[in-house]
């Protein structure tokens, strides 16, 4: 590909040698993979050192939210690490965000390496409204999302994390340059098994989603590197089967 990939492929795995099997069925220039909260504490930092290692883009989504030194301590370790995305929650607010930013610009100089992508996470899309008021949010999830995003790129952040659905109207108010990052996807004819409202890549790219995050689709596909090929082939042909 002559771009960089658009799609992170989600390494949902319970352990290292799961996960390192799939990455060397993989090419890093079709795509980046993301490390979440179950493979990287059952696994351990070597673990994205290694991906790293082996050429990949690594989206570290560990989603850090704490008081502002030890979100931003935490983000720098993540920096160190090499990875090319990571992301912090932008309810623990403006002083997390911006102390975050400075962490990861600062590690990011120390260590020579580019400066890695500094992603929000807004609301999480299993909150409903209802979840909201208890913990004492009277804003819809789409308004606090919006608030939120904001809050993020006014902190100099590279973007967020959203549902495709959300992304026309957030490349709306926030403009081209603010990345979007979008889970949720299928495509089309895929089992959408959990996912509750999906768009193939080819729609969540017209509406404006910078990067694709696909799990399954992929990961469970009995030949993974087939399935990334034909979601890229989908996604340069702006298709929408
Ligand atoms: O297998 P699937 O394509 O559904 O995986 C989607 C990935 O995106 C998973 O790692 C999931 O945790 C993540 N994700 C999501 N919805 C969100 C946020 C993250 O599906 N709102």
């Amino acid at each position: 590909m002559s771009t960089a990939p658009r799609v992170i492929v989600a390494l949902d795995f319970p352990d290292a040698i799961s996960a390192f099997g799939l990455a060397s069925r993989l090419d890093p220039a079709k795509c980046a993979l993301k490390v979440g909260k179950e493979l990287f504490t059952a696994a351990d930092a070597g673990l994205v050192r290694e991906l790293v290692g082996r050429g990949f883009r690594v989206f570290l989504d560990l989603k850090f939210h704490d008081i502002p030194n030890t979100a931003a301590q935490a983000c720098a370790a993540a920096t160190r690490l090499g990875v090319w995305m990571l992301n912090v929650h932008a309810s623990g607010g403006s002083a997390m965000m911006a102390a975050a930013r400075d962490a990861v610009a600062r590690a990011a100089a120390e260590t020579g390496a580019p400066k890695p992508l500094l992603i929000a996470v807004t609301v999480l899309t299993s909150l409903a409204a209802r979840d909201l008021a208890e913990i004492g949010i009277r804003a819809t999830p789409e308004e606090q999302v919006l608030r939120l995003a904001r809050l993020a790129q006014a902190q100099g952040l590279d973007g967020v994390v959203c549902s495709a659905q959300e992304a026309a109207a957030l490349k709306r108010a926030l403009g081209p340059a603010f990345k979007l990052v979008t889970p949720g996807i299928r495509p089309a004819g895929a089992d959408t098994q959990d996912q509750a409202r999906v768009m193939t890549p080819a729609q969540a790219i017209a509406a404006g989603a910078d990067y694709l995050v696909i799990g399954r689709p992929i990961t469970a596909a009995p030949d993974p590197l087939a399935a990334l090929d034909a979601i890229n082939a989908s996604i340069a042909s702006g298709a929408h089967p």
